[in-house]
């Protein structure tokens, strides 16, 4: 299985993918990484690793202020057309897509959110759990849809919010989990343990109702 890994940051989720792929604990390859900045740390970590890396800089596809969606995405299809992608892994990649592209590609887009779906889609998760006070917080993987952060879950790992932390150490401990779960939700994909279903995924055969629970 060939995976674009679509990166906007730092890209510590993509390593941990591309470590979990030479140490064949996904049946899968990173074909390209796909950066929307130039500045993303990400993609000095992915050329380390021999990675093929494609920018597709969003800021050239803004003009007056506005975003040409259209174009920009047209130009997002280029490196996936290239390196035969045949799964899209939203790792930190912070452009929202349209309904148009992930119809096209339906089915075959996760992504990794820093809470426990469906509390805080969007920013800032760690702040807005401190805020109010959670006791547990963590990370989700989900199928992409339409809805921002809102398309089926798969799988989440809880981590205690402790009485001293800061967003510095809430989001280390929930950055540590996430490299544990996004890998294996790849795998399960990979395999096709885990089936999209049209909508309606489920995992061994059985409907995914709920969201499994790491840990
Ligand atoms: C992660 O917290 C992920 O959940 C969110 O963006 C962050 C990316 O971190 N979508 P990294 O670039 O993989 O280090």
């Amino acid at each position: 299985m060939r995976l674009a890994v679509l990166i906007s940051g730092a890209g510590s989720n993509m390593v941990a993918i591309a470590r979990a792929c030479r140490a064949g604990q996904i049946p899968a390859e990173i074909a390209v990484v796909i950066a929307d900045r130039p500045d993303a740390g990400g993609i000095l970590r992915a050329r380390e690793l021999g990675l093929h890396v494609a920018l597709v800089d969003r800021g050239r596809f803004r003009h007056e202020g506005r975003l040409d969606r259209v174009a920009f995405e047209a130009a997002l299809e280029e490196p996936l057309r290239q390196h035969q992608a045949e799964l899209l892994i939203l790792a930190g990649f912070m452009s929202v897509l349209s309904a148009q592209f992930v119809a096209r590609h339906a089915g075959r887009i996760l992504n990794i959110h820093p809470s426990l779906l469906p509390l805080y889609p969007g920013l800032d998760t760690h702040a807005r759990a401190l805020a109010a006070g959670e006791r547990l917080h963590g990370a989700s993987v989900h199928f992409v849809t339409a809805e921002l952060d809102g398309g089926p879950l798969i799988l989440q790992s809880r981590v205690p919010v402790l009485p001293e932390d800061d967003v510095g150490s809430l989001s280390a401990r929930v950055h540590a989990q996430e490299h544990i779960i996004y890998p294996m939700t790849i795998s399960w994909l990979a395999s096709r343990r885990l089936q999209w279903n049209g909508g309606s995924p489920t995992l061994d055969g059985l409907p995914l109702e709920a969201p499994v629970q790491h840990g």
